[in-house]
């Protein structure tokens, strides 16, 4: 099983950088399209817009839809659970009216579940009461496979970041860490959010943070020839090894010749040439 995850593509339609943040995903998208074996799998772990707003998503959502594998969208703190609700309701893995965005796959032989970190405060991740109860019961539902669990705020302490705690408080982040210990069938965790690489561990479970495909908002060095190519990352799980993670930098060939201009900005005529 492969999983594709990508995360932090901030769409906007208003930023000087919005057309290359289009791009960076339209490209991203083109490339895992392109993958031989392909993914089984395209996880969004969050901030898949800037502001929260529905014309963004629809941007988003055009872009996504040229993905041959299926996509689950989790929220980052940039997004917003009714708009993106509204959004991804259609594509039938979300509940109908839901206080959270969080939900499990049950397709594959590792199950996977998405996780809501959102605070209503600030930009840090929350993880209240309310959501420990649902993420018990996720994990619960089924006893038969190993998890696989995402969440868009790291829970652990990314060292590389100015602030490594991702939580609003370290309760929060420990109330989580512990919930995910419950079982002992929770075989990794994958997050975005800090739009760096990084890598923590939940009392054992390995835990890994990945960069924005955003490329102008992607911190950490890169060389010069990478700083305009996103990077993603994939995840093959054995059943023997568990998962293995590959960080891949979208190849130039997998560039499409002419860039993706969404309908919402074509009508306007708010385009910059290709
Ligand atoms: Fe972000």
């Amino acid at each position: 099983m492969i999983i594709a995850q990508i995360s932090d593509t901030h769409i906007t339609l208003v930023t000087p950088d919005a057309d290359r943040r289009m791009r960076d995903f339209a490209r991203t998208v083109a490339d895992i399209n392109a993958l031989d074996p392909a993914p089984d799998v395209i996880i969004h772990t969050g901030d898949i817009v800037h502001r929260g707003r529905a014309e963004e998503y629809a941007a988003a959502g055009e872009i996504l839809a040229t993905a041959r594998a299926p996509v689950y969208v989790l929220a980052g703190n940039k997004d917003d659970r009714v708009n993106l609700h509204e959004a991804f309701a259609r594509s039938g893995y979300l509940e109908r009216e839901p206080d959270f965005i969080d939900y499990a796959v049950d397709d594959y032989p590792v199950r996977l579940i998405a996780l809501d970190t959102l605070s209503s405060r600030s930009d840090k991740g929350d993880f209240c009461r309310k959501r420990v109860k649902r993420l018990i019961d996720l994990i619960d539902a089924d006893t038969s496979k190993p998890i696989a669990v995402f969440t868009h705020h790291p829970p652990f302490d990314a060292t590389e970041a100015p602030e490594p705690l991702q939580f609003e408080t370290r309760d929060m982040m420990t109330r989580l860490r512990q919930a995910l210990q419950h079982s002992g069938r929770v075989i990794a965790v994958f997050s975005g959010h800090v739009h760096r690489t990084a890598a923590g561990n939940v009392a054992g479970i390995p835990a890994t943070a990945m960069p924005s495909i955003a490329t102008t908002l992607r911190k950490g060095d890169y060389p010069a020839e990478m700083k305009t190519l996103p990077v993603y990352q994939l995840h093959r799980f054995d059943p023997e090894w568990g998962f293995a993670t590959e960080t891949r930098i979208v190849a130039r060939q997998n560039i499409p010749a002419r860039d993706f201009v969404p309908a919402s900005r074509r009508q306007s005529g708010f385009v910059n040439a290709p």
